[in-house]
């Protein structure tokens, strides 16, 4: 029951705030000019300026909150913000509720209009919601895999930044505001406010195979199902009230403050209306639009007029540098506002009726001055099917979801082919920790583990040089490669203590390890001895087992890379025909037998930058085909994820390849 109750709270939560954040997002020049009402209420005008930031932040924040808490993600940070985000806002909105300094909150712009005191008790129970969560955090679901997620995160982000950036510029993809395509702005207008009225009806009239047939609004058909456009029907109601709840009075006066509203709205042609809520901040650029349609308006003898707010300085300004002609008319700034969103927009009425509005880089002037209007589609109702466009936010929304499952099969199948040239190699280094006994014991084990198993690596053990004879015949008849942990830079001679190469070989033994940073360090290994002892081994069939890496220090102060880059120039005196039989094997020092594990993202970008390296030198083929290995501290606990990387193709492992069991996960790791 708890549970439930937590789960019930989590979509509650979470889904308000998503949804708060959408309809921010859909219209943001709404949401700005709210914030503008805010700023100004309580004192703080100069971040009017910022407006439009802040509500791009604002509906980005609420998304993200709404989907960190509706997928239970990080539930600490984010449940923790919701409380604050809550804590800021419920007393504003008690103050809302007790002075009215605006009508309405704004939490879910145009589309869900609360009062004040309705805001405030949805806070309320957001609230206890929230404070219910916090304190049952554990049982908040968590519904998908944290890389999932991430990926849905970003996709809807996108989303929603994409809603942002069509409703700044242009218009709203939804359009919550009641002057829309369709509706009589001269009944909206002129009607007279009527107590329980309904508000009128508006029809389109569509024609298919002779048939005519009437569609509300909301449901109009498809242009490519066949039905065509014939006219629109409009069932008058007294009353200005309408869709959003709110009574809206559109007064246009003239320069001579004359009230012309009737006068204007009562034209039973084309009108068209150039909207500006403010011409000082209007976008100066399309002039020739305005004009061309001007023109074009004047031609044909419909009427044309610029509804802006009464600003005679304004006005002036803007005829003497646009050279306008029309005539201006004067209405209340926030009513324009809620007309169109864009400064300047366009309008068209016909007989009244709003047929289409945008904004000036929407309009296709050409087209729409090329022809008469009743004889084109501008001069028809250009109706917005909104339960379509509902549709499709929630289509784009939640089809990421789906998306992630195929799109990283597709990416497993792409990296595999490209790793499936070089080999897979998972090799171990006894160091100096097995006697001749301990070590052939291993070694039968291992390979009694490995029997009869699928075995999708190449299994490598390397040994001290007096058990390598002994494990290559232990090992006989199995998976496993020999090889030992160093070789002489000599081929022969008075070397006492020296192993060299051929000897190696002579035992059975395929590998060789060469320039362990534990022989760099107490050996004084440079790159000019192993520069000899590369040649010895590649002389004598061996494949040698390269090791590069960087100490703590280098790691630290960020040389890592040129050090590296250093060790490789050993590597760098082969033939491109020698350097494609050497495998590397990346080792950072600081992780050697440590137990620190470099991350996965630090191990795959140091691959990277030596695969980058290789195919500097040499080619892109040869850097692709070079297996290189990650050691340090791996284990079978983190080898999956180092494995995972693009460029980590094995691992050189050391304590773990001292046991069967720790040694066997590892190989396991490469599925
Ligand atoms: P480690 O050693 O796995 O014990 O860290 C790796 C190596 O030195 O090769």
């Amino acid at each position: 029951m708890k549970k439930l109750v937590t789960v019930l709270c989590q979509l509650l939560v979470g889904g308000t705030f998503l949804l708060s954040g959408l309809v921010k997002a859909i219209d943001p020049v709404g949401t700005a000019l709210k914030l503008t009402e805010y700023v100004q209420h309580f004192g703080l005008g100069f971040l009017a300026e910022l407006s439009t930031a802040l509500a791009w932040g604002l509906a980005l924040f609420e998304f993200a909150l709404g989907l960190f808490i509706f997928f239970g993600q990080h539930r600490r940070l984010f449940l923790t913000l919701g409380l604050l985000l809550m804590l800021v806002f419920t007393p504003l909105t008690l103050y809302l509720a007790l002075y009215n300094p605006v009508d309405d909150c704004g939490c879910f712009g145009d589309a869900i209009v609360l009062t004040n005191w309705q805001t405030f008790w949805k806070n309320i129970v957001l609230l206890i919601a929230i404070v219910w969560l916090i304190f049952d955090r554990k049982n908040v679901a968590g519904w998908l895999a944290k890389d999932w997620y991430a990926f849905y995160f970003y996709a809807a982000m996108f989303v929603v930044a994409a809603l942002c950036f069509v409703g700044s510029q242009h218009l709203p993809f939804i359009d919550f505001r009641p002057y829309r395509p369709g509706v009589s702005l001269r009944q909206l207008a002129l009607g007279e406010p009527a107590q329980g009225e309904q508000s009128a009806q508006y029809f389109v009239i569509y024609e298919k195979d002779g048939i005519r047939q009437e569609f509300l609004l909301d449901s109009i058909p498809d242009e490519d199902s066949g039905w065509e456009f014939v006219d629109t029907r409009i069932v008058e109601a007294p009353g200005n009230r309408s869709s959003d709840g709110k009574t809206h009075s559109l007064v246009l006066f003239d320069a001579a403050d004359q009230n012309v509203t009737t006068e204007v709205l009562s034209d039973t042609g084309y009108v068209f209306l150039l909207l500006s809520p403010d011409l000082r901040t209007a976008d100066e650029h399309d002039m020739d639009c305005i004009d061309n349609l001007y023109e074009y308006a004047m031609q044909e003898g419909h009427a044309f007029y610029c509804v802006t707010l009464n600003d005679p300085q304004a006005v002036s300004r803007w005829s003497y540098r646009t050279g306008a002609e029309y005539r201006f008319l004067y209405a209340d700034q926030q009513e324009i506002e809620t007309m169109i969103r864009s400064n300047p927009g366009f309008m068209l009425l016909h007989d009244g009726v709003i047929l289409w509005k945008s904004n000036l880089s929407g309009i296709d002037v050409p087209a729409l001055t090329s022809a008469k209007l009743s004889e084109q589609s501008y001069g028809q109702i250009r109706p917005i099917n909104r339960k379509k466009r509902v549709f499709w936010i929630f289509a784009w929304l939640i089809s990421p979801l789906f998306l992630y499952l195929p799109l990283q099969f597709i990416y497993k199948l792409i990296k595999n082919k490209n790793k499936k040239m070089r080999k897979k190699i998972v090799a171990g280094n006894w160091k100096m920790n097995t006697t001749l006994q301990e070590g052939v014991a291993l070694a039968e084990g291992l390979k009694a583990a490995l029997a009869g198993k699928k075995v999708n690596c190449d299994v490598v053990v390397c040994t001290p040089f007096i058990s390598v004879a002994s494990v290559v015949k232990a090992v006989e008849g199995s998976v496993i490669g020999v090889g030992a942990e160093d070789c002489s830079e000599h081929d022969k001679g008075a070397y006492t203590g020296e192993v060299a190469a051929n000897m190696v070989a002579s035992t059975g033994a395929k590998y060789v390890i060469l320039g362990h940073s534990e022989r760099r360090q107490y050996h004084g290994e440079n790159n000019a001895i192993l520069v000899n002892k590369l040649n010895q081994a590649l002389a004598n069939g061996l494949t040698p087992i390269f090791c590069v890496g960087e100490v703590k220090e280098e790691r630290e102060n960020g040389t890592f890379k040129q050090v590296i880059e250093g060790q490789m120039e050993a590597l760098y005196t082969l033939s491109a025909e020698d350097f494609a039989k050497v495998i590397v094997a990346y080792e950072p020092v600081w992780a050697i037998g440590t137990g620190l594990t470099a991350t996965s993202d630090q191990a795959q970008e140091v691959h990277a930058f030596i695969r980058a390296s290789i195919a500097k030198k040499y080619n892109a083929e040869i850097a692709d085909n070079t297996s290189i290995l990650y050691g340090g501290s791996c284990k079978g606990s983190n080898a999956p994820e180092l494995f995972a990387q693009p460029d980590i193709d094995g691992g050189l492992i050391g304590g773990a390849a001292l046991k069967v069991d720790t040694f066997m996960p590892i190989i396991e790791a490469w599925k």
